[in-house]
C-alpha cells in the first residue's frame, strides 16, 4: 500500500537514513524502535510527506489515507468536545467520492497483482466507515471511544479549552481513531495515556481495520 523506496535523509552531517526499502501492506502491524535521536519522529512525518527525502521516494496511492498522533502540542480551541470529535466525519462525502474512484480503478487493474487485493480491503474498510455514518451511530461512536480515552459521558459536552494538555491529546488520539485512517501512526500513544485507557486501546487496535505503525 505504502513503498518506501531507498530513502535517504541527512539533517547537516547527521546522517539518518541511508537507503530504506520497505513496504506497508493493508493490515501490517509495525513497531518502530530506536534510542532517542535515531529519527523515529522524522520517518513518520516522511510519511505524511511532511518531511521530503534527499534521495528515493514515498510512494503512496491517493486512496490510501494516513493519519497522524504527534508525540505532543496537540492543541483543541473552538466548541465542544463532541463537535471536536465529529469532525472526523466531515470527511465522509470525500470517502464516498473516493470509494466511486476506487471502483473504477478496480475495474482497470489485473486481478492477479497484488494491489488489487490491497484495494479491495481498503474499500471494505471504507464501506464500513460510511456505513457507520448515521448520525445515531455516529454519536454512540463517539461516546464509545472518548470513554475509552477516560473522558466521561459529561466531559464530552464541555468546552474542549477546558482540558489540559494531557487530555488534548486524548482528545487527537479519539479523534483519529475515529476517524479510522488507513494507516494509522502512533507516536508514543501511551504517554498520555493511564494504564485503564492502555488497555481500552490495545483492544482496539487488535481490532483495527487498517495497518497500524506505533513507537512505543
Ligand atoms: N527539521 C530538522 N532540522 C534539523 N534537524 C532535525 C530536524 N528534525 C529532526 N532533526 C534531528 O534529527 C534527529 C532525529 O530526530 P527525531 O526524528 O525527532 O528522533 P526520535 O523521534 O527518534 O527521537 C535529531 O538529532 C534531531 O535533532
Ligand atoms: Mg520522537
Amino acid at each position: 500500500m505504502i513503498f518506501i523506496k531507498d530513502v535517504h535523509l541527512a539533517f547537516g552531517h547527521k546522517k539518518l537514513f541511508t537507503g530504506i526499502a520497505e513496504t506497508i501492506g493493508p493490515k501490517d502491524r509495525i513497531a518502530l524502535v530506536g534510542s532517542n535521536g535515531s529519527g523515529k519522529t522524522t520517518f513518520l512525518r516522511m510519511l505524511m510527506g511532511e518531511v521530503v527525502p534527499d534521495e528515493g521516494e514515498v510512494e503512496k496511492p491517493d486512496y490510501a489515507t494516513v493519519g497522524y498522533l504527534p508525540q505532543d502540542g496537540v492543541t483543541a480551541k473552538d466548541g465542544t468536545l463532541r463537535e471536536e470529535v465529529a469532525k472526523a466525519f466531515s470527511g465522509m462525502t470525500e470517502l464516498k467520492e473516493k470509494l466511486d474512484e476506487a471502483e473504477t480503478k478496480l475495474g482497470e487493474m489485473d486481478p492477479e497483482a497484488e494491489e488489487f487485493y490491497d484495494l479491495i480491503d481498503l474499500m471494505g474498510a471504507w464501506e464500513e466507515q460510511l456505513a457507520s455514518f448515521e448520525p445515531e451511530k455516529m454519536n454512540s461512536r463517539i461516546e464509545r471511544v472518548m470513554t475509552g480515552m477516560g473522558f466521561s459521558l459529561e466531559d464530552i459536552d464541555r468546552r474542549v479549552d477546558e482540558f489540559s494538555g494531557g487530555w488534548q491529546m486524548r482528545i487527537a488520539l479519539g479523534k483519529l481513531l475515529l476517524q479510522g485512517p488507513s494507516l494509522l501512526i502512533l507516536d508514543e500513544p501511551t504517554n498520555h495515556l493511564d494504564v485503564v485507557s492502555q488497555n481500552w486501546l490495545e483492544h482496539y487496535l487488535r481490532k483495527y481495520q487498517g495497518s497500524i505503525l506505533i513507537i512505543s
